[in-house]
């Protein structure tokens, strides 16, 4: 047997010198695990004299329990000395001066949407959404668009796999509300919309809010007043408003709706093409064949649509002259719509 207390002095000097948990641990397997120092000197006991061997066994337990007291002690040492080390190296300066830190604001084009949310809501409306990975029968068919119909060239769509397609307008919508819903109906739904279009007031990507509203006896004269009233409390002022009779497959009749130009308050400049008006939605009474399509009497409920462009919206009412600004990502633009 080697010198039992040689290897324990060894051992003893090793675990107080180990700077770390894990190397303490591989001290622990070194010395004292199954195929440790220690243990290999238990199995060699075999090999000496019966009375030897009591003796033996039990300095060599000794020797065992005293190399576990030490790792332990060791380790106790080490985690009270991590413990600090962490406390230390986390610790906050508070006499050191502020960085400074600053606030995000919303994007123009959905500080517009919330306000446009706000408005209907506190008329009654409730807020609808639909997917923006649209199919051919809500984004065109149950809208009275079918497959050859030349509305659809108007439209430069995002084709997608399977029939699928990225919604042209928040018209859709409408559709799915009709089709799980009996009316009375009342809804606007803002979202994104897609289509292949780019320059200064086209992006291939942009918003519209759809306004819908399904009842007995409902008449163009409300939807007249509805956009009216919309209007005044979004930009906050008494603007003029007219219709001018438009064709969509959806409505009939149908009609542009046009506001006196905020920026000149009509008398004529470069935004409103010195005309004193800007065209701002598309509007009219729902078409029979889409509430044929939707299951809805048509003989029993009337209804109308309207969907504006909300990036047209805010540029209005921020006086932003290029549609482009609102997707640049530049916080030089951004900023400015941070507040208030
Ligand atoms: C429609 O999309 C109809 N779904 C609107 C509608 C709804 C009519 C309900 C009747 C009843 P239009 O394609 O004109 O219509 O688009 C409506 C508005 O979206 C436009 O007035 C314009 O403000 C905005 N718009 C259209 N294309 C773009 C584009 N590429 N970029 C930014 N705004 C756009
Ligand atoms: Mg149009």
């Amino acid at each position: 047997m080697a010198d039992l207390s040689a290897l324990t002095a060894q051992a003893l000097v090793q675990i107080g010198a180990s700077e770390s948990l894990a190397a303490l641990d591989e001290l622990r397997v070194h010395w004292l695990g199954k195929k440790g120092v220690l243990t290999e000197q238990l199995k060699a006991l075999g090999g000496l004299k019966p009375a030897e061997r009591p003796a033996a066994g039990a300095r060599i337990n000794a020797a065992k329990t005293e190399l576990h007291s030490a790792i332990e002690a060791r380790r106790t040492t080490l985690e009270q000395a991590s413990i600090v080390q962490a406390l230390t190296s986390g610790r906050i300066d508070v006499s050191l001066p502020g960085r400074g830190e600053a606030t995000g604001g919303m994007h123009p084009i959905t500080r517009v949407r919330l306000r446009i949310e706000e408005l209907f809501r506190n008329a009654g409306y409730e807020v609808a959404e639909g997917p923006e990975v649209e199919d051919e029968f809500h984004n065109f068919e149950a809208l009275n668009i079918p497959a050859d119909h030349p509305a659809r060239a108007m439209h430069d769509t995002f084709y997608l796999e399977d029939g699928l397609l990225l919604r042209t307008h928040t018209s859709p919508v409408q559709i799915r509300a009709m089709l799980s819903r009996k009316p009375p109906l009342a809804l606007i739904a803002p979202g994104r919309v897609y289509r292949c279009d780019s320059d200064v007031s086209h992006s291939p990507m942009f918003h519209q809010v759809e306004g819908l509203l399904v009842d007995t006896d409902v008449s163009f004269a409300n939807l007249k007043a509805v956009l009216h009233q919309f209007m005044e409390a979004l930009f906050e002022r008494p603007l003029a408003m007219r219709l001018r009779p438009s064709y969509f497959p959806f409505t009939e009749p149908s009609a542009e709706v046009d506001i006196s130009c905020v920026l000149c308050d009509g008398q004529g400049c470069r935004v409103c093409k010195q005309t004193g008006w800007l065209e701002v939605a598309g509007c009219g009474m729902v078409h029979p064949n889409v509430f044929k399509a939707c299951g809805i009497d048509s003989e029993r409920y009337t209804g109308f649509a309207f969907g504006f462009g909300i990036e047209r919206l805010a540029m209005l009412r921020y006086g932003v002259n290029d549609l482009r600004l609102f997707y640049d990502n530049d916080l030089r633009f951004l900023a400015q719509f941070a507040r208030g």
